[in-house]
């Protein structure tokens, strides 16, 4: 209602400026928000006031000369003037019933395909194959994720890709390990079965050994050279690594695939291009035997250009290369109109330095848009950054595997009767859902504080309430006996609960393209959480089923049909299943 009432002020904005009581190259940004207090309206604009200066008239004046030109519509009954000239705006409820009725028969909850749809980069989750996943890529996999289902929602063309570490100086280490161990006769694969211990014992033997390290770092020259034997090893290993974090996609439930894999390693038949191409653009300066681009909009603490190095003195190429390489290869192949980098905030430096000197290579054309989608760090409940009692960094699916465990004592504590098999399927939603949305809802801009306790309790913005919020919709229609299909009548917007619970449905669409925009999960889940909220309210306050009439018992009926279809497409879009009974 935010976008409809908008549009009409930028229509009044046009006319006022035909009849010349504007100037035409005012270009005001028309804002509109929700009122706090209900009696002032539901919807506001200081609109007169930011044009006051420019029409030359006093603000309340100029706010009734924008009432008056308003064009005519259904969406707002009363208009006021308040104060220094805000314009107050009452909603029609008769709209907010004509809106709630269009969500019901529409699968698409009443929200169009966006009108002008974009191609759309996404690069998250990204880890590095050497290792492990661990927990700072949970961040990335599941806000990525859920961005990448909202904008694919809206109609845009959604490419994703996984920018994967499959390259550099550590596989060297790595596939030295294999060697020995193969001629050893071991098998590889059972070895690898644990990467964060076979990286840890390739680096003891790298530390210990002169002659392993000399043979690591020959092995690295090799496999860059293309050598068979070495992209044999290579590619065995990365086998292993990436089935590790596909495992831990398909638990995830995110929604990436192996379609969607295109590492480091796809550019390096690249790299001599995008040298050539900085060189022809004049980027190219040479600081020490390397070769470097210089910006001056980057500088360090003595006021010097920082440089961004392309090449080493020793011929190698940097994690910077690369992604200057996959930027060129997202706009000429992928046809980019936008790439989002969901990646650690730690990283922001080097994102808008590689952004800048892409640019002004004409790597990316000036219309497309290159996001960086920082996010803080996973912290334990001590304040430090998250470890395992043992101090490890934390293994990702064994947390995992804990939230689950913990879900289903909870699960249990409350359905002590329940059959084994329902526990677990029950628990293994509960706790997966708790770790998504735990992170979910946080501000992804800041650190947050991993705590089980905290996301899976049933009380605050959690996902217990909300799995549990959708159950006791779904559970009114079961003792209703009736199918939603079937529900008749107009709905009836009577009591204040009622209407409260319906104009926060129609606003779905307003969270939804904040998301899109602005790349932050935590706005979807605040809304579903206030959904949820003045469902309850209004469950206390409407009796349903003993409803004083038919004709009400339907219409609330309806409101609780699209609130738990709201809940469901609202969760889905952040990657959450729900569960039908909990
Ligand atoms: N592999 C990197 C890491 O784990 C993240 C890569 C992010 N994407 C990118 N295009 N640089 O830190």
């Amino acid at each position: 209602m935010k976008v409809q009432l908008q549009q009409l002020l930028e229509q009044t904005v046009a006319s006022l400026k035909q009849q010349g009581i504007i100037p035409a190259d005012a270009q005001p940004r028309v804002q509109v928000d929700r009122t706090k207090d209900k009696s002032h309206g539901d919807l506001a604009t200081n609109l007169a006031m930011m044009l006051s200066k420019a029409a030359g008239k006093n603000p309340r004046e100029l706010a009734q000369l924008i009432i008056d030109n308003l064009p005519e519509s259904s969406l707002v009954t009363k208009v006021d003037i308040a104060g220094p000239g805000f314009i107050n705006f009452f909603l029609n409820p008769l709209w907010l019933v004509e809106q709630v009725e269009a969500a019901l028969i529409d699968p698409r909850l009443g929200i169009e395909p966006i009108a002008d749809p974009q191609t759309i980069v996404v690069d998250y989750s990204s880890p590095n194959l050497a290792k492990e996943m661990h927990v700072g890529h949970l961040r990335s996999s599941i806000i990525g994720d859920a961005v990448t289902r909202t904008l694919e929602f809206q109609g845009h063309k959604l490419v994703r890709q996984n920018h994967v570490g499959d390259w550099g100086t550590q596989f060297g280490m790595l596939l030295a390990y294999m060697e020995e161990l193969q001629a050893k006769g071991q098998e590889i694969n059972s070895n690898l079965s644990n990467l964060e211990v076979f990286y840890r014992a390739a680096k003891q033997r790298f530390d210990e050994s002169e002659a392993f390290a000399t043979r690591a770092r020959n092995l690295v020259v090799e496999l860059q050279s293309g050598d068979e034997h070495c992209n044999q090893l290579w590619r065995e290993f990365n086998e292993v690594s990436l089935s590790h974090c596909q495992e831990t996609y398909d638990r995830l439930g995110v929604s990436l695939t192996r379609a969607d894999v295109r590492g480091e390693s796809a550019y390096n038949d690249d790299l001599n291009q995008v040298v050539a191409d900085l060189d022809q653009a004049g980027l190219l300066k040479e600081d020490q035997g390397a070769k470097c681009v210089f910006l001056d909009e980057f500088k360090n603490k003595d006021g010097d250009p920082l440089p961004v190095i392309i090449q080493k003195k020793d011929g190698g190429f940097l994690y910077a290369t690369t992604d200057l390489a996959a930027m060129r290869y997202r706009q000429r192949e992928l046809n980019a109109d936008r790439v989002l980098y969901f990646v650690d905030a730690r990283q922001g430096l080097h994102f808008q330095q590689v952004f800048t000197v892409a640019r002004n290579a004409g790597f990316v054309k000036p219309a497309t848009s290159l996001e960086h989608m920082p996010f803080g760090t996973v912290m334990g409940e001590d304040g430090k950054p998250f470890k395992t009692r043992s101090g490890t960094v934390a293994k990702l699916a064994d947390l995992l595997t804990e939230a689950q465990n913990r879900a289903y004592d909870l699960v249990k504590s409350k359905n002590p009767d329940m059959a084994e098999q329902d526990l677990r399927n029950i628990a293994d939603v509960v706790g997966i859902a708790s770790v998504k949305y735990a992170d979910l809802s946080k501000n992804r801009t800041s650190d947050y504080m991993f705590s089980f306790d905290q996301m899976l309790s049933f009380e605050g913005n959690t996902a217990p309430y909300l799995l549990y919020a959708y159950t006791r919709v779904a559970s009114v229609f079961e003792k209703a006996e009736v199918n939603a299909s079937e529900l008749t009548g107009s709905v009836l917007l009577e009591h204040e609960k009622e209407l409260d619970l319906a104009s926060k449905l129609v606003q779905f669409n307003e969270v939804i393209t904040s998301v899109a925009r602005l790349g932050y999960p935590h706005l979807l889940c605040n809304y579903l959480y206030e959904l949820a909220g003045l469902f309850s309210s209004f469950y206390e306050a409407c009796p349903i089923l003993k409803a004083e009439t038919e004709a009400q018992k339907q219409s609330r009926l309806k409101l609780a049909w699209l609130t738990a279809r709201t809940l469901k497409q609202g969760l889905s879009l952040l990657g959450i299943n729900t569960l039908e009974r909990m």
